[in-house]
């Protein structure tokens, strides 16, 4: 492919002690890396970026709950709910889980596995143990001087030679197998994305019947590399009961979740993946340093360094393609809008339908059934897109399906549900309240807190057309 960007420099290789974590011991040997990846514990440029603003030096950190408030109907009932925040650099990967509210790491050990670099000792180590032990025992099991620790040079390199390199084999390896993946196979280029694919893509944590976590894995079943679709996603988590981790509020449903799926997203059929463009290629352009080139280890959004990563291959003017991304991404989110607010009418929908049985209404059973799987569906892509990290971006064409999906299966479920209702003689209102502040304001100590930076300029004026069409 003619625009693939030139190699970095050689650098001379000094092994490393096998499974050395410790970055300052890998950074005596490559210093300039070392700074690079330093860096990372700086704010983020929150200006440059529209929608993944991260976190400002105001120490302002971005809520998603505030900007998107129908995921306060939706994700009541489960730590989302509560807190729910934009993701900051790898440096903060371990003291964010630490930060966080409790209710999100409720389910111990596991949490660590895309946090801590010591995810992979551990398990092997205490193996069962490490899904469920209570998380701040599971901390103790990590050396002192590394408790905070976010990432590390080990995550992505052999200590042997700085090659690219599977860390977490027990999970991603053994989900690109089940697709029947070599992973003596994968290109230089693929390992470009595949280390990435270690943790930016969403996982399964089966539960016991005391809803203790008993493992985790990818749910990648009946899938191909390069084409993950959010359809097989959706068909695995709904294939066993013991995949649910939550129980929603508003609806009273079991379920499963779905988080970061940038590697499933990007990786099925994108222009630019089709194009083998490697997740790297955009969050670590290179550059030169101390007379060296050198893969950009500050790792972030592209537009934080005003689209640099975009003119290896480009030949446009970075506003131009700033312009790009911010389009794609403002006709996303206005998708996600509709998608979101009509899967939570439709949760309301539900609400009233349990709460009508409760006092005695009798409903068609399989209009029942065939109402809560088609939200179901549309629920799942909600939480897929809205986890998805990019905004659309990664795949432009791919959002708008699932989301168009979405609708669709909300709306279809919510006249399900009104023949069902008036079939039973429930009066369903024409507008249903979603009962929003409800939601957003019963959130113990990190209720809404709006600060005027965090105001959310929506896009096409999608929401407040929403709203007033809900009135
Ligand atoms: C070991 C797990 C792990 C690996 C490997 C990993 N990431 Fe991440 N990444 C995370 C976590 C966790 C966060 C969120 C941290 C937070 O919010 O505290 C994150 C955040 C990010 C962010 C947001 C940064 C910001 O400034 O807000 C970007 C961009 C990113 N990762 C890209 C990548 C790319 C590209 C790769 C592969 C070269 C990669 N990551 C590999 C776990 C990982
Ligand atoms: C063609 C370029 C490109 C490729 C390839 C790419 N990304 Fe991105 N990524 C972007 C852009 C653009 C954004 C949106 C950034 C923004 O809005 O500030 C983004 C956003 C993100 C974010 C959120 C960043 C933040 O600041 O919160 C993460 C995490 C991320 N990408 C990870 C990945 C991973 C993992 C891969 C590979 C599976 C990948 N990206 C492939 C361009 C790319
Ligand atoms: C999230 C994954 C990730 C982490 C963490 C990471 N790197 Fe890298 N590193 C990469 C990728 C991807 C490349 C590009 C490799 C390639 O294309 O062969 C790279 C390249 C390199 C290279 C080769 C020269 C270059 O710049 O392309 C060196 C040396 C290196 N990294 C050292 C380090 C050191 C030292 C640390 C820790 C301080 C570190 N890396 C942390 C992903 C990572
Ligand atoms: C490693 C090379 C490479 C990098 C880096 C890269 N692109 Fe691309 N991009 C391509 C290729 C190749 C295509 C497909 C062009 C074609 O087929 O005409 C493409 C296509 C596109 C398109 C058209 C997409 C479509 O759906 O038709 C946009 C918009 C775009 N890139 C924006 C960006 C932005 C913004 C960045 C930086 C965040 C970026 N690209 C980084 C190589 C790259």
């Amino acid at each position: 492919m003619g625009c693939q960007s030139e190699k970095a420099q050689e650098f001379r290789v000094t092994p490393i002690a096998e499974n050395e974590v410790d970055p300052e011991v890998w950074g005596k040997v490559y210093p300039i890396h070392y700074e690079m990846y330093k860096q990372s514990q700086e704010p983020t440029l929150a200006g440059k970026s529209k929608y993944k603003r991260g976190w400002d030096t105001d120490k302002i950190v971005y809520d998603k709950l505030s900007q998107y408030p129908f995921l306060g109907v939706l994700y009541n009932g489960f730590g989302f709910g509560i807190e729910y925040n934009e993701p900051r650099s790898h440096f903060y990967r371990v003291i964010d889980v630490q930060e966080i509210d409790p209710s999100r790491t409720k389910p111990g050990g596991v949490c660590l596995t895309c946090k801590s670099t010591y995810a992979p000792d551990l398990e092997a180590k205490y193996g069962p143990a490490y899904y469920n032990t209570p998380i701040d025992e599971a901390w103790k099991w990590i050396p002192e001087k590394h408790r905070k620790l976010g990432d590390s040079c080990i995550d992505c390199h052999n200590p042997k030679d700085a090659s690219l390199n599977i860390r977490r084999g027990f999970t991603l390896v053994k989900a690109l197998q089940t697709m029947g993946v070599d992973t003596k196979n994968i290109t230089h280029q693929q390992m470009r994305s595949i280390v990435c694919a270690q943790c930016h893509v969403t996982y399964v944590v089966p539960r016991d019947k005391d809803m203790k976590p008993t493992g985790l894995f990818f749910p990648w079943q009946g899938s191909k590399l390069g084409g993950i679709s959010v359809e097989n996603i959706i068909k695995v988590l709904k294939s066993d009961p013991s995949y649910a981790e939550w129980k929603q509020a508003v609806t009273g449903f079991k379920l499963a979740f779905i988080r970061h799926p940038e590697f499933e997203f990007f990786s099925n059929n994108s222009v630019h993946w089709n194009a083998g463009v490697a997740c790297s290629d955009c969050h670590m352009p290179f550059k030169r340093m101390g007379g060296f080139k050198v893969s950009e280890h500050r790792i972030m959004s592209p537009l934080k360094y005003d689209m640099k990563a975009c003119l290896q291959c480009h030949s446009q003017t970075p506003e131009w393609l700033k312009q790009q991304v911010i389009a794609i991404q403002d006709r996303t989110i206005s998708m996600y809008l509709r998608a979101g607010y009509q899967t939570a009418v439709t949760a309301k929908l539900f609400e009233l339908a349990h709460k009508s049985q409760e006092s005695g209404k009798q409903f068609d059973q399989a209009l029942y059934n065939k109402a809560k799987d088609l939200y179901l569906e549309a629920l799942y892509r909600v939480i897929f897109i809205g986890a998805e990290n990019s905004v659309g971006f990664h795949n432009p064409t791919e959002a708008t399906r699932i989301l168009g999906d979405a609708v669709a299966y909300a709306s279809k479920s919510e006249s399900i549900l009104r023949t069902m209702l008036a079939k039973a003689n429930v009066e369903v209102p024409v507008n249903i309240d979603l009962e929003l502040k409800k939601y957003l304001n019963n959130r113990g100590e990190k209720k809404l807190n709006f600060k005027p930076e965090q105001e959310f300029k929506d896009p096409f004026g999608t929401q407040q057309n929403i709203e007033a069409l809900l009135k």
